[in-house]
């Protein structure tokens, strides 16, 4: 039934295409993006669609010490589930995990310092978490990153492996723990915190980009082998433009009426909702679905015109980060 109205609306673009040629290319675009904002709008007002319980369901959220990961753990909580945080940043961690356990009750939150990239310890931390909230993993958010900022040739070895192994193999470290054990459940659901550089390049962003494209494919190969095997276990993953967070501070918008700077607020409520609803991929904000549909329909030239124009390819040239504002 599916197959064939997918047949009847791909020969319906064909037509058009063959008819109309390259104008027609672009009225499907503008076609396709309206059906994303109607979508969005849909589901932005929420209310409309069904929205999943994660009462006493066991939350694990890498890099929650900060930024959305942090706002995420809070939003949670509020909704009774259990908090399981890992980070390497000691003191904000057990600021987090303190906060939350007075605000919604002892035992709410756990927190074990693990950097994500060694195996070993992630491994240690997840058991750690399981037997505090005696209850292994319900939803995995693969949410720590970090950004160098440094253009391919001012970057140093040890600076492209450290966001390579953070932002990318780490999610293998976590996602082979506690995989077997949804998949055995038919009951979980993991969380890939990737970024519209998971699909756009960005000058000064080399190491960033090819670690968020690299964990853009990582969400898309585990959708299609849980998909495989009809399994329960259900993914998203979440393509967000620059948050005001600190982590990208000093990064532009050149227009930002059409581009804004996302607040963390509003991303953390978004990505929060996006889980509840069990939506697969979300880019935000929603025009920037824009990009991808001019990069993957038009010549090169067309869209890398665009990303200058728009400003992307100098959106970083006054980064400061993080690390350098203080
Ligand atoms: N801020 C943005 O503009 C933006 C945009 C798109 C995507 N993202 C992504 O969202 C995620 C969260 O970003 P944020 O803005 O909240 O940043 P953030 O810096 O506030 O939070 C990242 C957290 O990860 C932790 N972390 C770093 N290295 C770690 C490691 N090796 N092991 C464990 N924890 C580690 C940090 O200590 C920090 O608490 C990141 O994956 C980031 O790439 C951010």
């Amino acid at each position: 039934m599916l197959q064939t109205y997918l047949t009847k609306a791909q020969n319906i673009c064909k037509s058009f295409y063959e008819k109309k040629g390259n104008k027609g290319v672009a009225q499907l675009a503008v076609l396709g993006l309206g059906l994303l904002y109607l979508q969005h709008q849909i589901r932005k007002h929420n209310g409309w669609l069904k929205k999943k319980s994660v009462n006493n369901e066991h939350i694990f959220i890498t890099g929650g010490a900060s930024g959305i990961g942090r706002n995420m753990a809070f939003r949670f909580a509020k909704l009774g589930a259990k908090i399981s945080i890992i980070d390497v940043n000691q003191e904000a961690l057990q600021k987090v995990v303190d906060e939350l356990n007075q605000t919604y009750g002892q035992k709410t939150a756990f927190g074990v310092i693990c950097d994500v990239s060694n195996p070993t310890s992630v491994k240690a931390a997840i058991q750690q978490c399981n037997s505090f909230h005696n209850k292994k993993i319900d939803i995995l958010i693969n949410n720590a990153g970090v950004v160098s900022g440094k253009q391919i040739l001012e970057n140093s070895e040890a600076g492209i492996s450290r966001t390579m192994n953070i932002n990318t193999t780490a999610h293998h470290w976590t996602v082979r723990e506690v995989l077997g054990d949804m998949i055995n459940n038919k009951h979980g659901h993991i969380v890939t915190i990737a970024s519209i550089a998971g699909w756009v390049g960005v000058r000064g962003l080399a190491d960033y980009c090819a670690s968020k494209f690299g964990a853009v494919g990582f969400d898309e190969s585990l959708r299609f082998e849980l998909r495989a095997t009809k399994s329960n276990v259900k993914t998203t993953c979440i393509c967000p433009f620059f948050i005001n967070t600190g982590m990208f501070d000093g990064a532009k918008s050149k227009f930002p009426l059409l581009f804004p700077i996302l607040s963390e607020n509003y991303a953390s409520q978004r990505i929060v909702n996006a889980i509840l609803q069990e939506e697969t991929v979300v880019i935000m904000p929603i025009i920037l679905n824009a990009a991808i549909i001019v990069k993957a329909i038009f010549p090169t030239c067309i869209y890398d015109n665009m990303m200058e124009l728009f400003g992307v390819s100098e959106s970083m040239d006054h980064f400061k980060g993080r690390a350098q504002q203080k």
